[in-house]
């Protein structure tokens, strides 16, 4: 059987160095655990704009949606603020999202034991927090028509439209209901049904597959604003939260913050099935390209690095080597190995992007 199958965009800022990083656990994997993928590279992002003047070519675009897995680095970075609109950097991302219909979007929020101290909350708050956002990637407010900037009379209107249909409802929710089969059995599904008739129908859509098809669950409704808050207050009453393509995009980074560090958390990003059973899938760290730090060796690769970790667990069934890099990380940590943003009041042993890596392989190593 052919190997499977990866295409790495690094893309901008920070992206390629951490993404260096991942090719070295990619590399271990082949050399000492015979699992070798083809792995192949393009541009994405202000990266693609240089080299073609747009953010992804239709060549890019066609090998993404041949291959069984796509790892992305970062998009961005202030040299491109003042780009049309159509060919910003973003506009890579989104048209990978659209086009091959990832309409699941995981986003782990879990704090590691060694950075509890690291939140802006108090330790008893955050330790130990394992969530899951679930959030819908390719409909809502993001993609919905009418949107632009138009006249009506001496004045322009900027006008953007939230829109979901049953079915981009339900499919989303089935991921969120399968996920929490396999966790706490336990989910929260997050709208505004009181000002947005679409949340309404988001609330209706959600109880009614949960009591068809999924008894079993938990589910509870709470309003975005609520969630926000409930967050903050108590983040461990949440296992699974599922929620649109807005509200997801900031609760997420909500929830990320609790942890202690952005540069700690990885994402999925989920569709149908293909033809060999695989689902769709992209996979990226949830961090920005970060241009402020780009090319310093301060940025931390565990946030890619955990995003392959996912690739091997949703699309490679290889849920017991995930497991295996999510320990050497955690060891790592234990061991007070700190990129920059991880240094702390508990002092630690400062590394370079690159050292973070090594010492991550070292610990792989350790774990055979
Ligand atoms: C994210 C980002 C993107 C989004 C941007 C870069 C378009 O914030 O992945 O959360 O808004 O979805
Ligand atoms: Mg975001």
């Amino acid at each position: 059987m052919a190997n499977p199958s990866l295409l790495i965009l690094a893309g901008d800022g920070i992206g390629p160095e951490v993404m260096a990083e991942v090719k070295k656990i990619i590399g271990w994997l082949g050399d000492k655990r015979g699992l070798v993928f083809d792995v192949s590279e393009d541009l994405v992002g202000g990266a693609a704009y240089d080299a073609h003047g747009v953010p992804l070519t239709d060549e890019t675009m066609a090998k993404a949606q041949a291959v069984d897995a796509v790892l992305l680095g970062a998009v961005g970075g202030p040299k491109y603020d003042t780009l049309d609109f159509a060919v910003k950097p973003e506009r890579g991302l989104l048209r990978l999202r659209k086009e091959m219909d990832l309409y699941a979007n995981l986003r782990p929020a879990q704090c590691f034991d060694a950075l509890a101290d690291f939140s802006s909350l108090k330790r008893d708050v955050v330790a130990g927090l394992d969530i899951m956002i679930v959030r819908e990637l390719t409909s809502g407010v993001y993609f919905g028509e009418p949107r632009g900037i138009f006249t009506e009379g001496n004045e322009r209107v900027g006008i953007n439209t939230q829109r979901y249909t049953e079915s981009q409802i339900a499919r989303v929710a089935r991921s969120a209901f399968e996920l929490a089969k396999r966790r706490g059995n336990k989910v929260t599904s997050v709208e505004k049904a009181n000002v947005m008739e679409s949340g309404i129908l988001w609330r209706e859509v959600v109880q009614k597959i949960r009591d068809e098809d999924y008894p079993e669950i938990a589910l509870n409704h709470m309003y975005a604003d609520n969630c926000a808050m409930q967050l903050v207050r108590t983040p461990k009453q949440f296992d699974v939260i599922l929620t649109d393509n807005l509200f997801g995009d900031i609760l997420s980074d909500c929830a990320a913050m609790l942890t202690g560090s952005l540069g700690m958390l990885p994402s999925a990003s989920l569709g149908a099935p293909m033809a060999n059973g695989r689902p769709k899938a992209m996979y990226e760290p949830v961090h920005g390209s970060a241009p402020d730090i780009a090319g310093q060796g301060k940025a931390n690769p565990i946030a890619t690095i955990l995003s392959f970790a996912m690739a091997l667990r949703y699309s490679f069934d290889q849920g017991d080597e995930a497991t295996r890099i999510e320990a050497a990380i955690e060891k790592v940590l234990a061991d007070g190995i700190r990129t920059a943003d991880l240094m702390g009041p508990d002092g630690g042993v400062p590394v370079t992007t690159s050292g973070m890596g090594d010492h991550i392989v070292a610990a792989l190593d350790a774990s055979l």
